[in-house]
């Protein structure tokens, strides 16, 4: 199929778009933020004495390690964990402004320029929340995920763009989504966790009718070949997004020697890969509905 019958088919999926962007943009508007103002920063915060992350869902949970901590001690890791997630947020926005910016105002998106404009000014208040933090009480933990060597032809490179973003924002919501609701958590935790959920609600929709539109206008006109990397591109990210859990840098702080051997039995512990495996288990579901994942990307879990 030529590129000039993929191109007609965007502006048809796209168009159909319109009314979802339209009043995600005027949801948008009506809930603007001042991250400078919204929230009230406590002077110092107390690791060992409060929960900054809610326990069942840190990395060791369920190891030996975990049950051989006293609760300051989980504390602790809890707090440094929060740090971590916080900081894997930053690299995720970084990332994700980068490529908004980039796709701002481009002909052949135009229809969604105005929403992407949306998109990008809450991405940077959101790491203004999550940097506030980090900054304020620790630090900003280094990312280990590696640059893309080689940048794919564009629409496989806008395709890999909006569904990784789909799948790292919706990982995260469950964490934002569980955390917002849990009564022992430190206020401020609470608040960071439940506000971006909020803001991401309109985001999670939009990337789930983007991916949609991308894959439908894209996907015919694709070799086998081509497909068949996307997906198996698609099945890495999903294994370089959880490893971002699994922060050797965080045990560390948390006090824990031989901290990468401590990622590694983590990562295969049965009762984590299951946690992965659920946690993903309503993104997998949507993207093997539309057809972009053939099968669960069982090498994540
Ligand atoms: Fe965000
Ligand atoms: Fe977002």
């Amino acid at each position: 199929m030529s590129a000039g019958s993929s191109a007609v088919r965007l502006k048809k999926e796209l168009a159909s778009l319109a009314e979802t962007t339209e009043r995600l943009s005027r949801l948008s508007r009506r809930s603007y933020q001042n991250p400078y103002s919204a929230v009230e920063w406590p002077a110092t915060a107390r690791p060992e004495d409060e929960w900054f992350s809610s326990p069942e869902y840190l990395s060791l949970y369920g190891t030996p390690e975990w049950e051989k901590l006293d609760d300051p001690g989980r504390k602790r890791l809890a707090f440094y964990e929060a740090v971590n997630f916080y900081s894997l947020n930053i690299h995720g926005e970084k990332g994700l402004m980068e490529g908004l910016a980039a796709r701002l105002y481009r002909k052949d998106l135009l229809e969604i320029s105005e929403y992407l404009h949306h998109f990008l000014d809450e991405e940077n208040k959101h790491s203004i929340y999550f940097g506030g933090f980090c900054t304020r009480y620790a630090k900003v933990y280094r990312s280990r995920q590696l640059p893309v060597a080689e940048k794919p032809p564009r629409e496989v490179d806008d395709l890999l763009f909006f569904v990784k973003t789909m799948v790292f924002e919706e990982i995260v919501d469950d964490y934002n989504w569980v955390q917002s609701r849990d009564p022992r958590l430190e206020r401020i935790a609470r608040f960071i966790n439940h506000n971006h959920h909020f803001e991401e609600s309109r985001h999670l929709i939009f990337g789930r009718q983007l991916v949609t539109a991308l894959w439908r206008a894209y996907s015919p006109g694709w070799s086998a070949e081509t497909q068949e990397d996307v997906r198996a591109y698609l099945e890495q990210f999903f294994i370089m997004t959880w490893r971002e859990y699994y922060n050797p840098d965080v045990y560390v702080d948390a006090g824990f020697q031989d901290a990468w051997e401590l990622a590694e039995s983590a990562w295969s512990l049965p009762a984590q890969r299951e946690h992965r495996r659920a946690v993903s288990a309503k993104c997998v579901e949507f993207l093997r509905g539309i057809g972009l994942l053939l099968k669960e990307p069982s090498d994540a879990f």
